[in-house]
Order: structure tokens, then C-alpha cells, then sequence
């Protein structure tokens, strides 16, 4: 069984989430842990597990460069593969983490969504205590 959580970040604050949970998830099975920049989208059927992690951008929208991976999902549907999905936002914008909505709503329909994760700006240790349990809902096992 093997993990990837896939990111982008410009001012740090998603790639410091993403860490904590690489840091927490890699203690329990083999985990990728790459920006969306160095991602290869041929590799996702690779992977059981597939993390991904988002700032929101303009008004609730994602970033320019996770529109092709969201793209990618959209259109090659994989109800096996069990997915999270967590990003940064800002409560001062109307939607706050719109990015992870949108992600979380195609990732719902088109996947075997687990998990979702919102923080504002940088992790502060009551973020830091969640991951865990993150982590512990993304592995855990599906009884259909
Ligand atoms: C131009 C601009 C638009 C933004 N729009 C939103 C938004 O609609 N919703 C939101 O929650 N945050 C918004 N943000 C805040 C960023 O998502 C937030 O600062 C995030 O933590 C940045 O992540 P990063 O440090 O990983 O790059 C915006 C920030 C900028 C500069």
C-alpha cells in the first residue's frame, strides 16, 4: 500500500500542513510527499491513497496549477481510490477554503472521498492535534 500527498503552495503555509501530514502518515505507510510542480499524473493508479492539498485563490477558486489535476480526477473517475483533500484559506475572504470545496465535492463524487481538512493560514498546534486524526480517518478501513 502505498500514500502521495500532492501540493501547492506559495507562501508556505499549505506545504506546512502538508508536512504534518507526511511526518504523521509516513510513521504508518509508504508515502510521496511532492508539489504539484514535479507531480506526473500517469501516477496516480500507482498510489491506494491520494492526498491532496490546496490554498484558495481570487474568490474561493483554485489555484491556475491544480486545475489540471482536478481535470485529471474529474475525468478519470476511480471509485477505488480513497482520497482527502486539505488546504489553507483566509476567514477574511466570503469563501473561506473554497479551493477544498471544490475539490472535496468532485473528489465525493468521482472517488472514495475519506477526509477534509481546512486551516487558517499557518498551522497553529490546535491544527496540529487534528492531524492525526486526519491521517487516522484517511487509512481506516471501509466496511461496504
Ligand atoms: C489574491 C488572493 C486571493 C485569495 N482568495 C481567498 C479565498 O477566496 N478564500 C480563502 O479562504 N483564502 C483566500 N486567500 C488566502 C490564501 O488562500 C491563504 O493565504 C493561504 O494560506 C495561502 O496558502 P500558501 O501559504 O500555502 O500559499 C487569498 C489570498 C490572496 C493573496
Amino acid at each position: 500500500m502505498k500514500a502521495c500527498i500532492v501540493y501547492t503552495s506559495t507562501t508556505g503555509n499549505t506545504e506546512e500542513v502538508a508536512t504534518a501530514i507526511y511526518n504523521q502518515l509516513v510513521s504508518h505507510i509508504d508515502t510521496d510527499l511532492m508539489s504539484i510542480d514535479n507531480f506526473e499524473f500517469s501516477t496516480i493508479n500507482m498510489y491506494d491513497y491520494f492526498i491532496i492539498g490546496t490554498y484558495t485563490w481570487g474568490n474561493g477558486q483554485l489555484p491556475t496549477e491544480m486545475k489540471a489535476l482536478y481535470q485529471r480526477i474529474e475525468t478519470h473517475a476511480n471509485k477505488h481510490l480513497r482520497t482527502a483533500v486539505f488546504g489553507t484559506g483566509d476567514r477574511f475572504y466570503p469563501l473561506f477554503c473554497g479551493a477544498v470545496d471544490r475539490f472535496r465535492d468532485m473528489l465525493y463524487e468521482k472517488t472514495d472521498l475519506a477526509v477534509t481538512f481546512k486551516v487558517e493560514l499557518s498551522p497553529q498546534q490546535t491544527d496540529y492535534n487534528k492531524v492525526p486524526i486526519f491521517v487516522d480517518r484517511m487509512l481506516a478501513v471501509q466496511v461496504s
